[in-house]
């Protein structure tokens, strides 16, 4: 670890603090970057928080405070909560057009994100030094985060498979991943309204404040506005948009997080004697790792996602990092543990110069530079390292944790706090070696929490 990057990683969380005031209280929550990401977003804030907890355990609490101040009365929590006069993103509130439904002032989006938060909310009361502090958060939130649960098993698992549906590529976090190609084809360009493209040709940002050739395609954009539209239009009736919308997919990452979620929830509730609670979350988690086991191919060693668009099922096969986050749901067996690392550290698909790149260099769908289609991201690499940590008695296993966490490290040191990172870092053909936007928060706290969860400091 090196003492000079920790301290900017401190000073860039500082930079992209936000104070809010919020039924009269003044919250501090983090931006994932000025430079673009200037409202909450939901799985970074969790990531933030996993940092904070460190450094200022008060402004850690009121992070995921913050975040949940933006729930909706029937149990959501938003991928986005929007800060008041901020304009520079695109989509803005309006878009969402959620406050009807969502029995909140607080203006959002009407998506999801992983539900990291369970994770981190419960990490930060293990971790936090004041113990009456910590009591105080646990009792604030544990409510909450039953209700998001209950949520998502009701609408996104109506049919009880153990595999939550997700209902568009941003409530992933991977948002422009590979995984999605198939069922985003099948969206007609023709169909979708000009007034769709036309707020899109107009108001996108994200192409014109960063690099083209590092953002979405035009028609991407066209279809992810026209599934917003959508929904917005059925008021975001989740039972409808399940059953009927043109995107509904069983996601490989977004499963092993929520059966994590599902293991973090229930300790939660166990600490505080009520083990009677948990037990309906141990149920769900050990349901979703069982599903989660079933989806594995044994042939091309890739865990499926499953296309249920509109009552279909259709298996998708897509060699992406998402492939390796089973091992966060303990969902992986002996053998598929030794054929997954030999994946990672195989340098013809996983173990470039700087890993590890968001789908393997050998798929004919990577890309450089362009947004979970070939750069490394430090977020994956954190769920991978966490990962590992549940099979770290095998020998094989901590040493590649420990040589994930110190790559990750190393490109975060040379390159600084980057939206997501050049696979090839310097043996390239482009000069580019950080990619997206600056000044991120989520490089900058994972800097942070790596440091100290894994005893790296050193001063
Ligand atoms: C991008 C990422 C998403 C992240 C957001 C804010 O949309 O795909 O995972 O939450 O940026 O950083």
């Amino acid at each position: 670890m090196n003492r000079k990057t920790y301290n900017a990683a401190k000073k860039t969380l500082e930079n992209n603090c936000y104070a809010i005031n919020l039924h009269n209280q003044l919250l501090r929550r983090t931006l994932p970057s000025r430079e673009f990401y200037v409202h909450q977003w939901n799985w970074d804030s969790a990531t933030h928080a996993m940092a904070l907890i460190h450094i200022d355990e008060m402004r850690a609490y009121e992070e995921i405070y913050s975040l949940l101040s933006g729930q909706w009365v029937n149990g959501l929590i938003p991928h986005i909560i929007f800060n008041p006069s901020e304009t520079r993103y695109f989509p803005g509130p309006d878009i969402w057009d959620t406050e009807k439904t969502s029995g909140t002032t607080i203006a959002t989006s009407g998506i999801t994100q992983p539900p990291l938060i369970t994770i981190s909310a419960f990490y930060m009361y293990k971790t936090a030094k004041d113990r009456n502090q910590a009591r105080i958060f646990q009792k604030n939130v544990i409510p909450k985060l039953v209700a998001y649960h209950e949520h998502l098993k009701k609408y996104r698992d109506p049919e009880n498979s153990g595999l939550l549906t997700i209902i568009h590529p941003w409530e992933s976090g991977t948002d422009n991943s590979p995984r999605w190609d198939n069922v985003l084809q099948q969206i007609d360009i023709g169909s979708i309204p000009d007034r769709i493209k036309e707020t899109v040709n107009e108001g996108r940002t994200d192409n014109k404040l960063g690099e083209l050739d590092d953002r979405p395609k035009v028609y991407d954009y066209y279809r992810y506005l026209y599934l917003t539209d959508l929904y917005k239009n059925w008021q975001w009736d989740f039972v409808k948009i399940v059953r009927e919308s043109p995107f509904a997919v069983k996601d490989i990452l977004f499963n092993a997080i929520w059966c994590y979620a599902n293991d973090s929830l229930a300790q939660f509730l166990e600490e505080t004697g009520k083990g009677k609670d948990a037990k309906k979350f141990r149920v769900w988690e050990q349901q979703t790792r069982d599903a989660i086991q079933s989806l594995w191919n044994s042939h091309s060693q890739i865990f499926k996602l499953i296309n249920v668009t509109q009552g279909k099922k259709i298996s998708i096969y897509e060699d992406t990092i998402a492939n390796f986050l089973p091992l966060l749901a303990k969902a992986v067996t002996k053998t598929q543990l030794t054929q997954l690392i030999n994946q990672l550290l195989d340098p013809k698909k996983y173990w470039s110069p700087v890993p590890l790149p968001s789908i393997a260099l050998d798929n004919p769908k990577f890309e450089l530079t362009r947004y979970w289609r070939g750069p490394s991201w430090p977020i994956t690499n954190l769920l991978i390292i966490e990962g590992l940590r549940n099979y770290e008695m095998s020998n094989p296993c901590k040493k590649l944790q420990l040589k994930i966490i110190k790559k990750t490290m190393s490109m975060i040191e040379k390159y600084g706090f980057s939206e997501y990172y050049n696979p090839y870092g310097e043996n390239t053909y482009t000069k580019r070696k950080t990619l997206g936007f600056g000044s991120f928060s989520w490089s900058a706290a994972i800097y942070i929490y790596l440091a100290h969860e894994y005893k790296l400091i050193t001063f």
